[in-house]
């Protein structure tokens, strides 16, 4: 009998079957109770249930017993084998738990410690500004929604009301793919209204997102780069009007330049995915040649905003007669350049120390409503 990792077997010939049965059973058992680990217990368990383990060979020897004792001796051993099953796996847990603790507790961080003088980074003028649009509008209710850089004409032009012939679409200066079927070719986004569509395609009303992400346009120069960012806004309810609008953004723009007396003004203006629609401007003065936001009789344009166009909102699904709802969207390196006087859009993409530890933000400080931006 394989049995030796059990010791001594308590079994004669003279013993009854079921008494056989029962002493392997103790042993086992016993062996399971004085293991001191996983290997202890998968050893055990090859030695008792393996393909020639003790138990295994009494289950095969079996046959060999007079019919009449069959039934019994198998009901028994049927019962060792699913307790001694239970045990191995009842056992089992109990180290793996005791492992992930030992675990634990030498992979533990002291987050308590000071960061050492000089060798921590700085966040990225462009992470900084997403982190305070989402505190403030995550303030209001708003909740960050994402989606994929790479779209499809339908998303980031069809269902926003911009049909192919669309003027607008020329003025996207899209980068498009090759195409993969005759007229079916992907493209980079070129604004986060497509994740509006994507948002009201999947979810019912209300709806209150944000969207801050990359987004991609053919156009290189002083003021302009290919892959710059936004944040997009989508409140979609039952009441929602342009009073709400209104107040939303003003309230953003006066938190976020931490003016509060700021100037807004909503100027008539035209998108194709929302009716009315409406540019934000925010008051600053020019005097002196020098930009300085706040009262002044000049104005800035920071962001577009509008009521979704109701055959945008039929185009997701959403019945126009029984929901309305309003949009806004803005650059982010536009909105962060005049906050924090950085003068030029390209200093954004190139990676350069200084300017870093010059425009960054210490990753400590985690911009919110209550602590301050
Ligand atoms: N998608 C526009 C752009 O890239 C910005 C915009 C304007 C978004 C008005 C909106 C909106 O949601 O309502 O120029």
């Amino acid at each position: 009998m394989k049995g030796a990792m059990f010791g001594p077997f308590f079994v004669s010939e003279e013993m009854s079957d079921n008494d056989k049965t029962e002493s392997y059973g103790n042993e086992i058992i016993a062996a399971i109770e004085r293991a001191t680990g996983l290997d202890e217990i998968e050893k055990i368990r090859v030695a008792a249930l393996g393909r020639s383990g003790v138990v295994t060979g009494m289950m095969q020897a079996l046959g060999k017993l007079p019919k009449e004792d069959r039934a019994a001796a198998g009901k028994s051993l049927n019962a060792l084998k699913t307790g001694i099953e239970e045990r191995l796996a009842a056992a089992t847990r109990k180290f793996e738990a005791a492992a992930l603790d030992a675990r634990l507790k030498t992979e533990r961080v002291d987050i308590t410690l000071p960061v050492k003088a000089g060798i921590t980074g700085r966040l990225h003028p462009i992470s900084q500004t997403i982190a305070e649009v989402v505190a403030i509008f995550g303030e209001m209710g708003f909740r960050v929604a994402e989606g994929p850089h790479i779209e499809d004409d339908f998303h980031n032009f069809t269902a926003l009301n911009i049909p192919p012939e669309h003027p607008a679409r020329q003025e996207h200066d899209t980068f498009y793919f090759p195409e993969t079927a005759p007229g079916q070719r992907k493209l980079l986004r070129t604004h986060t209204s497509p994740v509006q569509i994507r948002t009201m395609l999947k979810e019912k009303p209300p709806i209150r997102i944000i969207v801050p992400g990359r987004t991609f346009r053919s156009d290189h120069d002083a003021t302009h780069s290919p892959m710059f960012h936004q944040v997009e806004g989508l409140a979609i309810g039952e009441n929602i009007h342009m009073g709400q609008l209104k107040g939303c953004l003003i309230e953003f723009c006066r938190a976020f330049f931490a003016i509060d007396d700021l100037p807004v003004r909503f100027r008539a203006s035209y998108f194709p995915f929302t009716e009315p629609s409406a540019e934000v401007d925010i008051g600053c003065s020019r005097a002196g040649g020098e930009l300085k936001i706040g009262a002044g009789g000049d104005w800035l344009e920071i962001l577009g905003s509008g009521m979704v166009h109701p055959k945008v909102l039929a185009n997701c699904g959403i019945d126009p007669a029984k929901y309305q709802g309003f949009a806004f969207g803005m650059g982010i390196e536009r909105i962060a350049m005049l906050k924090y006087g950085i003068p030029d859009l390209r200093t954004f993409y190139d990676s350069d120390l200084r300017w870093l530890r010059h425009y960054g933000f210490t990753p400590l400080d985690t911009p919110s409503m209550i602590a301050g931006l």
